[in-house]
C-alpha cells in the first residue's frame, strides 16, 4: 500500500528504472500481436481489442531498452467508473518486476484521472496476478464470482433432449427491429422500470455490491446502463399474469461473437424454464460452441445450474478487487463539507452503485 500512496518514498528497482511506460500506438501492433500469441496458449483476448483500445487511450505500452515487454489498459465505464485489465509481460522478460513496475505505473496514471471507482479481476488461479494486485498495487477485495460454463451441442437434433421444465413458446433470436415477442407471451421485452427493480431487489446485486458481470468486465449497475443494454436488445422478462416473474440479460460473448455469455438470470422455475428454452434455441441461430456466466449470489448460481451451466473446471473464483479511494475521498471531502453533507455521504443508499441517476 505504501508503495502505491507515496512511490516516491519506495526505493527504484533496477526495473523500475530502466522502464518506460508510454501509451499504445497503432505502430506497436506487431509487438503485441508477437507478445500475446505466446500468452495462453495463444488465447489472450487483447489482440481482438488493440485497434479500439489505442483509439480510445489508456492503453499503456512498457518498453525496455526501446523494446515493447509489457502493457496495460485502463478503461472508463461510466464518468468516473474505472476499470483495469489486460496486464500482460513478455514470457521471456517474466519474473524481473516488470509486472509490478507496469502495475504500479498504469495504476498512478489511472489516479491521475480522479476516478471515482477503480476495479479489476482476475481468478484465483492466477496467485501471480493476485499477489501484484493485493501487495503491490494495494487493491482491496470487493467481491467473487463463480464460473459457470456450458455447451449447447447437447439440444442439437439427435442429442438427448433437455429437462422440460414448463410450457414454453417458441421465440426467435433476439436480433434487429423486428419485435420478437408477442404481446401475450411470458416472454417479453421488459419496460426499463421493469428490470431496474427486478435487478434492485436481486439476491445477486446485493451478492455482487451492485455490480454485472460481462465476459470477465463487471461494471455497476446504473440507470444509463441498463437503458444500453435494453436497447441492445440484450434484456429479455417473463411475465405472469402481467408480473414481473423472470430476467435474463444475456449478450454476444466479449471474446467469441457467436458464442453466449449470461449477465444476470433470476426468476421462478417456470420462469428459468422458459430462459433455458430461449437460450438453446438462440445458442443454434448463432451457431454458439460455448455459453459462460457468472453468478455472485447462490441463487443466481442455481439459477446458472438450471439453465444447463456447470462450475468451470479449473477456476474456483473469480475475483473483483477495489482500490480503496472511498475512504481517501470521503476524508478530503469531510475537510470542507457540513456534518449533515458528511452523514449523508456515509449513508449505504448514496453508495455509487445505488446512485442511479
Ligand atoms: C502476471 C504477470 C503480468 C506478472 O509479470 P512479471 O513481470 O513476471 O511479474 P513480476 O516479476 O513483476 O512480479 C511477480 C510477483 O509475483 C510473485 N509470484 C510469482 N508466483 C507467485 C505465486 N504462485 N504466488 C504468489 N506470488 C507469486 C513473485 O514473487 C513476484 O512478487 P515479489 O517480487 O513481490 O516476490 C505475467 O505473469 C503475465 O503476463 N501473465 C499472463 C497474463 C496475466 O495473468 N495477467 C494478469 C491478468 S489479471
Amino acid at each position: 500500500m505504501s508503495e502505491v500512496r507515496s512511490p516516491e518514498g519506495r526505493r527504484p528497482s533496477a526495473v523500475s528504472r530502466k522502464l518506460s511506460v508510454r501509451p499504445m500506438t497503432m505502430a506497436d501492433k506487431p509487438a503485441v500481436l508477437r507478445i500475446s500469441s505466446r500468452i495462453w496458449e495463444g488465447n489472450d483476448y487483447v489482440p481482438l481489442f488493440f485497434d479500439h483500445w489505442v483509439r480510445g487511450g489508456g492503453f499503456w505500452a512498457a518498453e525496455l531498452r526501446g523494446r515493447i515487454v509489457g502493457y496495460g489498459k485502463a478503461t472508463e465505464f461510466a464518468p468516473g467508473e474505472w476499470w483495469l485489465e489486460g496486464l500482460r509481460v513478455d514470457p521471456r522478460c517474466r519474473k524481473r518486476g516488470i509486472g509490478k513496475e507496469l502495475s504500479r505505473q498504469v495504476l498512478h496514471r489511472t489516479l491521475d484521472e480522479r476516478p471515482v471507482s477503480l476495479r479489476l479481476a482476475t481468478a484465483d488461479v492466477n496467485r501471480e496476478s493476485m499477489h501484484i494486485i493485493t501487495t503491490v498495487m494495494g487493491f482491496k477485495p470487493y467481491t467473487q464470482y463463480r464460473f459457470f460454463v456450458g455447451k449447447p451441442e447437447a439440444t442439437r437434433p439427435g442429442a438427448r433432449p433437455v429437462r422440460k421444465m414448463g410450457t414454453v413458446p417458441r421465440v426467435r433470436a433476439l436480433r434487429g427491429a423486428v419485435p420478437v415477442f408477442q404481446s401475450h407471451a411470458p416472454l417479453v421485452r421488459p419496460a426499463a422500470r421493469e428490470v431496474l427493480d427486478f435487478i434492485q431487489q436481486s439476491p445477486e446485486l446485493s451478492a455482487s455490491r451492485g455490480l454485472l458481470q460481462y465476459t470477465w468486465l463487471f461494471r455497476q449497475v446504473s440507470r444509463r446502463y441498463l437503458a444500453e443494454l435494453k436497447k441492445g436488445d440484450h434484456v429479455l422478462g417473463y411475465r405472469v399474469g402481467g408480473r414481473p416473474a423472470g430476467l435474463m440479460i444475456i449478450r454476444p460473448h466479449r471474446y467469441r461473437g457467436n458464442d453466449l455469455d449470461i449477465s444476470f438470470v433470476a426468476g421462478s422455475e417456470v420462469a428459468l424454464g422458459a430462459f433455458r428454452s430461449f437460450l438453446y434455441q438462440r445458442a443454434r441461430d448463432c451457431d454458439a460452441k460455448n455459453i459462460s456466466g457468472m453468478a455472485a449470489s447462490k441463487e443466481m448460481a442455481a439459477a446458472l445450474k438450471s439453465l444447463g451451466l456447470e462450475p468451470h473446471p479449473h477456476i474456483g473464483r473469480v475475483l473483483v478487487y477495489e482500490y480503496p479511494i472511498q475512504a481517501k475521498v470521503q476524508r478530503t471531502k469531510s475537510e470542507g463539507q457540513s456534518k449533515g453533507e458528511v452523514e449523508k455521504d456515509r449513508n449505504p443508499s448514496y453508495l455509487p452503485f445505488l446512485r442511479l441517476a
